[in-house]
């Protein structure tokens, strides 16, 4: 009888969690290594969620919790909702969990079946596929190239549709392009899904409070009302408010699905965390204004990153509308080599070379599903963006 479960063969670690364990070594051993992989804001948790987790700690508020939220933050969460989405939820139609990561995975979890396919986007967040395969579905990948920037069409979508198409996973602005739909563009897709009844929506919307330049986040049950009742709309407190640590993620859609995701979560981790709940309703009920303080913050680095990559012989790099991260695109570098003596056969050579002679570490573009790309992440200081691009800039050039 073999030891490891056929599950687990289906599934592979996270490539970003590899790179950030690479850089981190190279680090141990003295070298200078700028880290552009991590997916978290490197800013604090502001002070008022803080001080709400330490009050909850000091008024007991240290015990198991109902299952999938307490009625406080489920509360907090429909009014999110209707105040930021024009979406009416009741709390019954809410779960809460540990992650958007929890909330994604409880929703395959609770609805996929042999053979039940998913559609997702590429290049997209790593997790989708594998998680379809730990619930025993298909993944769909369908490629969304730099010529549409990243976004998918209503015609490519339409094409990857098929009778057992189960689900549609939409991340607007996205991880890892940080492409975001506009009202028009996501319109034309819930019209291709509004001809096809039997395909579910997930929403994942983590992204939502990071866009610029004035551009309007929307969400599919919002642009389409008649996909409200085939939708699950997600989001979480993780990027917007920087806490990433407190493991706070929640959905909101039709009550049978949302019951089938809580029972999934009952018999594995039960509640997230009570203290790490009380500071989610502080994220949401409290003072906003640092969120547009930070988006004004992240457009000046996405700026800043844009400008020099594109400046880096062999690099396109498409300017997205939000999240942190930039996709570039580096056709204009296979074949070379590096000054070091690397063939740069595919992306992950690029970055394997790039970390290995300049410090800089990024993730490759193949993790995510769409080549030959890779994803920086600009969630660190201008200083040391500057400089990485800088270092990409003469690794590029130094390409024969
Ligand atoms: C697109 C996307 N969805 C969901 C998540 C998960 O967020 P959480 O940390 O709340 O589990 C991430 C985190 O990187 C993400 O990038």
């Amino acid at each position: 009888m073999a030891f490891l479960s056929d599950t687990l063969a289906r599934v592979k670690p996270s490539p970003t969690i590899a790179v950030t364990q690479k850089a981190a070594e190279l680090k141990a051993a003295g070298k200078d290594v700028i880290g552009l992989g991590a997916g978290e804001p490197d800013f604090d948790t502001p002070q008022n969620i803080k001080d709400a987790g330490k009050r909850a700690i000091d008024e007991g508020k240290t015990k198991y919790t109902t299952v999938d939220g307490i009625p406080e933050l489920k509360a907090a969460i429909c009014a999110k909702f209707k105040r930021e989405n024009g979406l009416e939820y009741t709390p019954k139609q809410v779960t809460v969990g540990t992650g958007g990561k929890q909330v994604l995975y409880n929703a395959l979890m609770a609805t996929l079946n042999p053979g039940d396919e998913v559609i997702i986007p590429a290049p997209y967040w790593v997790s989708y596929p594998d998680m379809v395969l730990l619930a025993g579905g298909t993944p769909v990948p369908v490629a969304a190239g730099i010529e549409t920037q990243f976004k998918l069409t209503p015609a490519l979508l339409e094409a990857a549709i098929t009778p057992k198409t189960k689900w549609f996973i939409f991340n607007s602005p996205s991880n890892p392009t940080g492409a975001g739909y506009t009202r028009e563009e996501l319109k034309a897709l819930t019209d291709v899904l509004m001809r096809h009844p039997h395909i579910w929506i997930m929403s994942d919307d983590m992204y939502e409070h990071l866009t610029f330049d004035g551009f309007e986040f929307v969400t599919p049950a919002q642009v389409e009302p008649g996909l409200y009742d085939r939708t699950l709309t997600c989001n979480g407190v993780s990027k917007a408010y920087a806490m990433t640590g407190w493991r706070i993620g929640y959905a909101a859609g039709p009550v049978e699905l949302i019951r089938a995701m809580s029972t999934i979560q009952s018999q594995s981790t039960s509640n997230p965390c009570s203290i790490a709940q009380w500071a989610a309703v502080e994220a949401l009920n409290g003072p906003q204004d640092f969120l547009a303080a930070n988006r004004l913050l992240f457009q000046k680095r996405r700026d800043l990153v844009v400008s020099m990559l594109n400046q880096a012989k062999g690099l396109t790099c498409p300017r997205p509308e939000g999240a942190f991260y930039v996709y570039p695109d580096i056709s204009g570098c296979i074949g070379k080599t590096s000054a070091g003596g690397t063939k740069i056969t595919d992306d992950e050579a690029f970055a394997t070379a790039l970390l290995e002679e300049t410090g800089v570490a990024v993730v490759f573009g193949a993790a995510f599903g769409l080549s030959p790309n890779f994803r920086v992440s600009y969630a660190t200081s201008e200083a040391a963006l500057t400089e990485a691009c800088s270092r990409i800039q003469a690794f590029c050039a130094g390409l024969s």
